[in-house]
């Protein structure tokens, strides 16, 4: 850290170095600050700050530095206690005088400020595409089994039947939304804030349209205190991604459900499921299970983040270099979880006759047979009592509906008559076709349509 401590007489303590130090975890980084720094000094000669001959000594040696840092050749020293000092010195041992220029009309708080936006968009474009994969997964298994009929449940118990597919878009429209709230996390990331200095502006006539422009932002920052104490954008990407996993979350849970022996709904491939150290016959969906497990952490995260951006001073504050660690971990826990769960769900296999069997189950077409009463001029009010005493009647004589004949029927209504056999799993699929319903016609337009977006 020599070359900042000017105004002071001894080194800082060894405990403390390491107390203060994010190198051990900014590096990753380092692709971010050279292209920043990169901009920075070609910015400096255009506007005559510093020589051309200068920057591009500094570009140059940027360049072989982040060669060295590829290659593992680049000692990442504790004592230079950032990603920003650690490249800062080592160009200064490569070109000298030159390298000593390029932190003009520069401070670390915005320097860190745009590192960690360059990084954020790189990422959201990152997790957008592993979206995109995900829900690519889902309507592939969706399409390959449209026939596919299983229970649909409220509060856990069978309630009426839907087709297979129909329950898969709804994952898929859990996930649009989520890459919505990514790109609209992307334009909050999009702006650009170096130029802000330490917090005041810079007494330099710099160009920050222009670096603006070199780095690929849409807008430069409005004002300079906000530009280096603002990180809403990293709790925008940490609140998409817990929301996110709450929905991967959800489906791991159905997962796990639908591989147990009493539902036996499903098949995990075998590459990602894992076995029990002591029961020989267990096949265990782990990877569902942790993704909702690693859940916790990134609700964990994004509460990290707020508690430490809580009550902070404008405007920086080292409590700040607190946002990168859980930052990266969500980051990181995302993207590994969508990535797991495409490869889940694109080798999973149905059990389809097991839930057709569910199917039959469970008095499922109550709500059908009170439907039917009302087309034969019942109120729905009085049919759904008829029909609850009806399904209370055939529980207690241990039949299914089929299995009552007309006259037991027509104990609880008098409008029920013959054709009341005619309703069936597939009338009851069949009379939903409403948008948004799980009619097989409106499935087979909603799965196509989703495929059309997911192409766009
Ligand atoms: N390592 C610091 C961070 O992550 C960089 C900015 C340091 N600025 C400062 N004034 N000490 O926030």
């Amino acid at each position: 850290m020599s070359h900042i401590r000017g105004r002071f007489q001894k080194p800082a303590e060894k405990i403390v170095a390491d107390y203060t130090q994010s190198i051990s975890f900014d590096k990753r980084l380092y692709r971010h600050d050279i292209q920043g720094s990169t901009a920075h000094a070609r910015m400096l000669a255009k506007q005559g700050i510093i020589p051309a001959a200068d920057a591009e000594l500094i570009i140059k040696g940027l360049e072989e530095i982040r060669g060295e840092i590829e290659q593992g050749r680049f000692e990442f020293k504790p004592e230079l206690e950032d990603i920003h000092m650690a490249i800062e010195a080592r160009l200064i041992e490569k070109t000298g005088e030159a390298g000593r220029k390029l932190h003009t009309a520069r401070s670390r708080n915005d320097q860190v400020a745009l590192d960690i936006r360059l990084y954020t968009k790189d990422e959201i474009v990152n997790t957008l595409e592993r979206l995109t994969a995900l829900q690519g997964s889902i309507l592939t298994v969706a399409e390959a089994n449209k026939a596919v009929v299983m229970p649909g449940y409220t509060h856990m118990q069978i309630a009426q039947p839907v087709l297979f597919p129909h329950h898969m878009l709804a994952y898929f429209e859990m996930l649009s939304r989520d890459e919505d709230r990514f790109r609209a996390c992307y334009n909050m990331t999009d702006v650009m804030p170096l130029g802000s200095g330490a917090l005041a502006g810079l007494p330099y006539p710099i160009d920050r349209e222009f670096l603006a422009q070199e780095l690929g932002f849409k807008a430069i920052t409005k004002n300079s205190i906000d530009a280096v104490s603002d990180r809403d954008f990293m709790l925008e990407y940490e609140a998409a991604a817990a929301i996110c996993m709450m929905h991967l979350s959800r489906l791991a849970e159905e997962l796990v459900i639908w591989t147990s022996a009493e539902f036996d709904f499903i098949d995990l491939d075998e590459g990602y499921t894992t076995g029990s150290s002591i029961m020989p016959q267990k096949k265990n969906p782990d990877v569902a299970e942790l993704g909702r497990g690693k859940t916790g952490r990134v609700y964990g995260n994004l509460m990290g983040l707020l508690t430490t951006m809580k009550g902070l001073p404008l405007a920086y504050d080292r409590d700040l270099q607190e946002d990168k660690e859980n930052f990266f971990d969500t980051v990181d826990t995302l993207q590994s979880s969508l990535e797991v769960f495409a490869g889940m769900m694109g080798t999973m296999k149905l059990k389809s006759q097991n839930m057709r069997r569910a199917v039959e189950r469970g008095y499922i077409l109550a709500t059908d047979l009170a439907d039917y009463l009302v087309r034969k001029g019942e109120s729905f009010r009085n049919a759904h009592e008829a029909v609850g005493k009806l399904v209370s009647y055939a529980a207690g004589a241990g039949k299914s509906l089929k299995q009552l004949d007309i006259k037991e029927y027509q104990q609880f209504s008098a409008r029920f008559s013959q054709d009341v056999y005619e309703i069936s799993v597939e009338s009851s699929l069949a009379a939903r076709d409403v948008p948004g319903g799980t009619s097989p016609s409106r499935v087979n337009a909603a799965l196509k349509e989703a495929r059309q977006r997911l192409s766009k």
